[in-house]
């Protein structure tokens, strides 16, 4: 199959996906351990934005927790293109409908991440968390990224990470087995995104592994729900995140992370 007709199939996939998706992410989120573990990964990725950044983008914003997140932590300004605020992309219909609800004030566009709807440079930062590895041209995707980020814009992404072997291979049969995913999906090794993302064009300026044990208990409650029965739930997940922290930042023990966090910006010269 041509590269643009295995794209449509997909989008077409990801979309039935990600309807059915839709009101068990309402759930996954409704806990406060699960919120907590979200608001430290989205505080990772906010993090690297500048100070100033004020047009963001969230590709693939699904239920948009991380939007309020940006809205909330990034109002918007009233420079030019500033009154945008934070623009949520998703393809699918459902999931955005979930995010009104959060975050009612924000552009929200149903469109295809690989057929970017807009033109120029418009953005200052431009997220990508989780939504990478359910798409098929990579390289394609992220050469639109870059063409809709401002000269000195940055892009923040955030996708699983296929370093670790035992890893790779719990997430190769979950992909297979598991409704919740498409056989063509999957994570990513350090290298590969690197270099993926230096042919788009772009300089990584760092990248960092994110996510081992409050990943694997706070993340996904609707899959793995033992923290939903343990009383100080909230005190548990506090404590996986302080020593996730400690282990990713120690680099054989990052070995161990889920996920990469890759901050990237284009290319100079
Ligand atoms: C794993 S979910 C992550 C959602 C959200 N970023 C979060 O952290 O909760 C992946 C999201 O990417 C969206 N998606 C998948 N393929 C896409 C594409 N080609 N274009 C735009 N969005 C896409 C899905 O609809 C879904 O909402």
């Amino acid at each position: 199959m041509a590269s643009q007709d295995v794209s449509r199939a997909n989008a077409a996939a990801q979309i039935e996906l990600h309807r059915a998706l839709a009101p068990r992410y309402a759930y996954r989120y409704s806990f406060p351990f699960s919120r907590r573990f979200q608001q430290e990964w989205h505080a990772e990725m906010i993090r690297h934005a500048p100070r100033d950044a004020r047009r963001l983008l969230d590709i693939g914003c699904g239920t948009g927790f991380f939007l309020a997140e940006l809205e909330q932590e990034r109002p918007r300004g009233d420079g030019p293109g500033e009154g945008l605020g934070a623009v949520g992309l998703d393809i699918s219909h459902e999931m955005l409908q979930v995010s009104e609800q959060y975050v009612p004030d924000a552009r929200l566009v149903t469109a295809d991440a690989e057929r970017m709807p807009f033109q120029g440079a418009i953005f200052d930062t431009v997220f990508c968390k989780g939504s990478l590895h359910h798409m098929r041209n990579h390289l394609g995707f992220l050469e639109s990224c870059r063409g809709v980020l401002a000269e000195d814009g940055l892009l923040v992404m955030s996708e699983p990470c296929n370093d670790n072997p035992l890893i790779r291979l719990a997430r190769a049969i979950l992909y297979r087995k598991s409704p919740h995913f498409d056989v063509g999906d999957q994570g990513f090794t350090r290298r590969g995104i690197v270099e993926v993302t230096e042919q788009a064009g772009m300089e990584v300026l760092k990248t960092k592994k994110f996510g081992v044990l409050a990943y694997v208990f706070a993340g996904f409650p609707d899959h793995l729900g033992l923290l939903r029965f343990l009383p100080g739930s909230d005190l548990i997940t506090r404590a996986f995140i302080g020593f996730d922290r400690f282990l990713c930042a120690i680099p054989g023990l990052s070995l161990l992370g889920f996920h990469i966090v890759v901050v990237a910006r284009p290319r100079r010269g």
